[in-house]
C-alpha cells in the first residue's frame, strides 16, 4: 500500500471498481471543517469529497484517473446549471482513487494525479502529479469579492502557458491578461482582446511536464497569466459566486489535451468534402456571379469543394430567406454545382428579423413560428427582446431551451431538401449593432427546468448553443450524414458541433503569421477543425501575400478563401496566371495530401489531439519548440515551415530535436536544430519526420472524384518507422458501425536491407489499383525487391534523387516488401 492511512475507493459505485481490496470505508475526519464522504446528485458522479465551513463549501470529485472536478461555492448548494461545456456522453464516469486522511489535510489520489487539501478553511489546494509531488498549488485562497469569484494558481518560474482558444497574443500566454467575453471584433488588430471565443482552459508546461486547468463558466471573466504578478495565474469573474474547476493530469502535454477533449468532447470526423478548398466572399451578390465563380474554379482546374453564400443571397439579410431576384433558382444552382463537385454552404445567422407588434402573421416563417412557439429571448416587459443586426430589428432564439434548439434545427428543412451541404452560424457571440455590441447582460434566459440565468452569465455559451442546435438539426434531417457547421463564437466544447475560424482578420503579414499561434492554441483548447480567412478578410492582399497565404492556408485544418465587402477580389485568378499557377499548386498539394490529412482528422476525432499542433506538443521540454510560433506540425509527421516575411528570401527554421527530412532537397537533418531554407518559389517548406510513412493520392479536382492511379507512400527512413491510413466513405456515419479500414505501415532496417509492411483492419474497400512505395534517401539501388511470397517486384532507382520506387500491383492494403542491398 502506498499510503499509511488509505481508503480505497470509498464511495458508492466505486466500491465495485475496488473489489475485495477495499478497506472498511471510514470517513475522513476534518479538523476544523466538517468533512462528509458522499455527495450524490442525479446525473453526477457517485463519489466526491466534501468540506464545509458553514460559509464556503468545497466538493472534489473524480471523473477519471486524469480528471478531477473541484467546486467551491458559498451559501446553500444550488442546482442551477449543468455544464455548457462538458460532453454529456461523458456521463457519470469515475475511477478508482485513494484517500489519505492526515490530521491537517486530506489527500485524494488517482493513478494520474491528486489533490491535497487543507482541512482548515480556506481549504488550501495543492495539485499533485502522478508521483504524488506538488505540480501546482493555489497562490492564495479563493476570494469572493463583489458577488464574484477569484481563483489564483502559482506559476513556476519557467512555466509556459498555452490554450485559451485563438486569443491573438502570441503562442505563450504568459505575461498577458485576457478577457473572456465573446465579441464581434470586426477588423481586430493583433493583440486585440476580447475576440469571438472564450475557452477558459490553460495548459501549464514546465520543463516538459504539463497539467491543465479548466474554469467551467460561460460568464464574463478575466484570466491573468502572470501579467499583474509574474508568478500568479488568476481566473476572476464578477458573475456568480461559485468556482467550477477541472484539474487535468499530464505529465505529457498530449495527455492534458486528450483529457480536456475527453471532458468537453472531440471534433467529430468531418465529411471529407469539408477538408477541401472553400471559396467564399461577402458576397457573391447574384446567382449569375456565384455560378461564374464556380465555373471558373472548374475551368481553371482549381481543386475545390465548396462555394459559400454570404448574407446577400437573403432577402433583406433575413436568415432562412432567399432573395428571388438575386438568386432566382437557388435549388437549381445547388444541384448544378453539386454535379460539378462543388457543395454550397449558406450563412444562417442566429438573429431573426423581428415583426413584433404586427397583428397578422408576417409570412416570414422563422419569426412567425418562433413567436408562436415562444422561442425568443424576452425583455423585462415580457415582449421579445430586440436588437439591431443585419436585417434591422431582430429577435434572438432562446438557445438555452432544448425545445428552441429543436425548433431552430428544423428551420433547415427546406435548404437541406434542396441539397445545401453546410451551414455557417456567424454573429453568434451574439453580435448586435448596439453600443454594447451584444444583448443586455440583465436579460433573462430560460432553462429547461424553469430556472433563469442572466445573459451576463450565459453570454459566452450562446454561440455554442446556436452551433449545437444547428448540428443537431442537421443530424435529424440527414440522419446518416455528417453535418458541416461553421461557427464564429465558441465556448469550451463547441468543437463537438462546428468548425470555426478566427473571424474578421486583415490582409497583412502580421495576421498571416498570427494564424499559427491562433490555430495552435485553438487545437490545444480542443478545437481541431479551425482556420483563418485566407487572404485576410479586411483590406487587400497584394499578389505575394495572397499567394503565400494560400500556400500556408492549404496546410491548415479549415481552408477557406473569404473576403469582406468592398475589398479587392481574391479568387485564385485575380492577380493573373503566374500567381494563379502558384495558388493552384498550393491547393493541389493539399489535395494530394488528403489521405494523410483525413487520417489525422480521424485521429483527432478519436484522441482529441489536434490536426495542427504546436511543436512542443510532440516535443515537450525542448525550449526552442516551446517558443516556436513560426512553424507547426500537421499531424505528428509533417512539419510546416512558412517563410512569413515578404520577399523571395532565405529563412531559418528551428526543427525539434529528432531527425527530419527537407522534402524538397530530401536531405536529412539528423538532430533537428536550426536549418536554412533557401529562397524559392514556394513560401512553405515541408519537413517529414525521419521514420514517417506518409500516404498521398493522385490529384483530384474535388473529393467526390475517386483518385485514378496508385496510392503513394512516401517513406522517409528513420526510427521509429511508422505510418497510418484511415479510409471510409467520407460522408456517412457508417464508420461508427465498422465501415472503415485502418492501415498501419511499418518499416524495419536490418543488415541486409529493409522490410516494409502494411496491415489493415476493417472491411472498407480500398480505392487504389496499385501502391507506389517511394523510399527516400536510398544510397544505392537495391539488388532485389520481393513481396511477402518472395515474388520479385518492379522497382526503379533514381540515383540522382537517391530514391527507389517500388510498384505493388493490386488494391490490397496488406502486404510486405523486402529490399535487399
Ligand atoms: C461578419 C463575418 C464575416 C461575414 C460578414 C457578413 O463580419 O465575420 O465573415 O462575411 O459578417 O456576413
Amino acid at each position: 500500500m502506498l499510503f499509511r492511512e488509505v481508503l480505497l475507493c470509498a464511495f458508492g459505485a466505486l466500491l465495485a471498481a475496488c473489489g475485495s481490496s477495499a478497506k472498511t470505508p471510514a470517513l475522513p475526519v476534518a479538523a476544523a471543517a466538517k468533512a462528509t464522504a458522499t455527495e450524490k446528485r442525479v446525473g453526477e458522479i457517485s463519489g466526491s469529497l466534501a468540506l464545509d465551513d458553514g460559509e464556503v463549501h468545497l466538493r472534489l470529485s473524480v471523473l477519471a484517473a486524469d480528471t478531477l472536478r473541484l467546486r467551491l461555492f458559498r451559501g446553500p448548494e444550488r442546482n442551477i446549471v449543468g455544464s455548457f461545456a462538458v460532453d454529456p456522453a461523458r456521463g457519470a464516469a469515475s475511477a478508482p482513487y485513494m484517500l489519505e486522511d492526515a490530521p491537517n489535510s486530506v489527500t485524494l489520489r488517482t493513478a494520474a494525479l491528486g489533490v491535497r487539501i487543507d482541512k482548515t478553511p480556506p481549504f488550501h489546494v495543492a495539485l499533485l502529479d502522478e508521483r504524488g509531488q506538488v505540480s501546482n498549488e493555489q497562490a492564495g485562497p479563493v476570494s469572493w469579492q463583489a458577488g464574484g469569484v477569484r481563483s489564483s494558481w502559482q506559476l513556476a518560474p519557467d512555466a509556459r502557458v498555452f490554450g485559451l482558444g485563438d486569443k491573438a497574443r502570441g503562442l505563450d500566454r504568459r505575461g498577458q491578461s485576457f478577457e473572456l467575453w465573446n465579441t464581434d471584433a470586426y477588423g481586430w488588430k493583433p493583440d486585440a482582446d476580447p475576440l469571438y471565443k472564450s475557452i477558459p482552459f490553460v495548459l501549464l508546461l514546465d520543463h516538459g511536464r504539463a497539467n491543465g486547468l479548466f474554469f467551467d463558466s460561460p460568464a464574463r471573466a478575466q484570466v491573468d497569466v502572470g501579467k499583474t504578478d509574474a508568478q500568479i495565474l488568476s481566473y476572476s469573474s464578477a458573475v456568480g459566486d461559485s468556482l467550477d474547476l477541472y484539474l487535468l493530469a499530464g505529465p505529457d502535454p498530449k495527455h492534458v489535451v486528450s483529457a480536456f477533449s475527453a471532458l468537453t468532447g472531440r471534433t467529430p470526423l468531418p465529411p471529407r468534402w469539408a477538408l477541401g478548398y472553400h471559396q467564399s466572399r461577402y458576397s457573391y451578390l447574384t446567382e449569375k456571379e456565384a455560378r461564374s465563380v464556380a465555373a471558373r474554379l472548374r475551368s481553371d482546374a482549381i481543386p475545390s469543394d465548396a462555394l459559400w453564400l454570404d448574407i446577400d443571397y437573403q432577402l433583406g439579410n433575413a436568415p432562412f430567406t432567399v432573395d428571388p431576384q438575386a438568386y432566382p433558382n437557388l435549388p437549381g444552382m445547388v444541384g448544378d454545382l453539386e454535379r460539378a463537385g462543388l457543395r454550397v454552404v449558406l450563412i444562417t445567422d442566429p438573429h431573426i428579423k423581428s415583426y413584433q407588434g404586427q397583428k397578422a402573421p408576417s409570412g416570414y416563417a422563422p419569426y412567425d413560428t418562433g413567436a408562436a412557439g415562444d422561442h425568443f429571448l424576452h425583455d423585462p416587459s415580457g415582449g421579445f427582446l430586440e436588437a439591431k443586426v443585419w436585417p434591422g430589428a431582430s429577435v434572438f432564439p432562446e438557445f438555452t431551451l432544448s425545445r428552441t434548439r429543436t425548433w431552430w434545427g428544423d428551420l433547415y428543412r427546406d435548404f437541406v431538401k434542396q441539397g445545401v451541404a453546410g451551414f455557417w452560424n456567424d454573429m453568434n457571440e451574439p453580435a448586435s449593432f448596439d453600443e454594447t455590441k451584444t444583448l443586455p447582460v440583465a436579460a433573462q434566459h430560460r432553462l429547461d427546468d424553469g430556472a433563469t440565468l442572466t445573459h451576463g452569465f450565459v453570454h459566452n455559451a450562446y454561440g455554442s448553443l446556436n452551433a449545437q442546435a444547428t448540428f443537431e438539426g442537421l443530424s435529424r434531417l440527414r440522419p446518416n450524414e455528417r453535418p458541416f457547421v461553421l461557427t464564429r463564437a465558441a465556448y469550451a466544447g463547441t468543437q463537438r458541433f462546428a468548425a470555426t475560424w478566427t473571424g474578421d482578420n486583415s490582409a497583412t503579414r502580421e495576421h498571416l503569421a498570427l494564424t499559427i499561434a491562433q490555430l495552435a492554441n485553438l487545437g490545444v483548447s480542443g478545437y481541431a477543425f479551425a482556420g483563418a480567412d485566407v487572404g485576410g478578410f479586411v483590406g487587400c492582399p497584394d499578389q505575394e501575400l495572397l499567394v503565400e497565404w494560400t500556400e500556408l492556408g492549404a496546410l491548415q485544418p479549415f481552408f477557406r478563401n473569404h473576403s469582406g465587402k468592398d475589398t479587392c477580389r481574391r479568387e485564385p485568378w485575380v492577380h493573373g496566371p503566374v500567381s494563379e499557377a502558384r495558388i493552384r499548386k498550393a491547393i493541389e498539394r493539399r489535395y494530394r495530401l488528403l489521405p494523410y490529412l483525413y487520417t489525422v482528422f480521424e485521429e483527432a476525432s478519436r484522441t482529441g489531439l489536434p490536426v495542427l499542433r504546436p511543436l512542443w506538443l510532440e516535443y515537450p521540454g525542448d525550449a526552442a519548440s516551446e517558443r516556436n510560433a513560426n512553424s507547426y506540425l500537421l499531424g505528428a509527421d509533417l512539419l510546416v515551415a512558412p517563410k512569413l516575411v515578404a520577399g523571395n528570401v532565405a529563412y531559418v527554421v528551428q526543427l525539434p530535436p529528432s531527425g527530419w527530412y527537407d522534402t524538397v532537397s530530401e536531405a536529412l537533418i539528423a538532430k533537428g536544430g536550426p536549418v536554412s531554407v533557401g529562397a524559392s518559389n514556394d513560401s512553405v517548406r515541408l519537413f517529414a519526420r525521419a521514420g514517417a510513412i506518409i500516404p498521398k493520392q493522385p490529384l483530384i479536382q474535388h473529393t467526390d472524384q475517386a483518385p485514378t492511379g496508385a496510392l503513394e507512400l512516401d517513406l522517409w527512413p528513420g526510427e521509429p518507422c511508422t505510418g497510418n491510413l484511415y479510409l471510409d466513405d467520407g460522408r456517412s456515419l457508417d464508420y461508427q458501425r465498422g465501415a472503415f479500414r485502418r492501415v498501419s505501415y511499418a518499416c524495419r532496417a536490418h543488415d541486409a536491407g529493409i522490410d516494409i509492411s502494411a496491415q489493415s483492419t476493417g472491411p472498407f474497400t480500398t480505392w487504389w489499383p496499385s501502391t507506389e512505395l517511394v523510399l527516400h534517401d536510398v544510397r544505392r539501388a537495391p539488388s532485389s525487391v520481393v513481396d511477402g511470397r518472395g515474388a520479385a517486384l518492379r522497382h526503379d532507382y533514381d540515383a540522382k534523387r537517391r530514391r527507389t520506387v517500388v510498384h505493388l500491383p493490386g488494391s490490397s492494403a496488406d502486404w510486405s516488401v523486402r529490399l535487399v542491398f
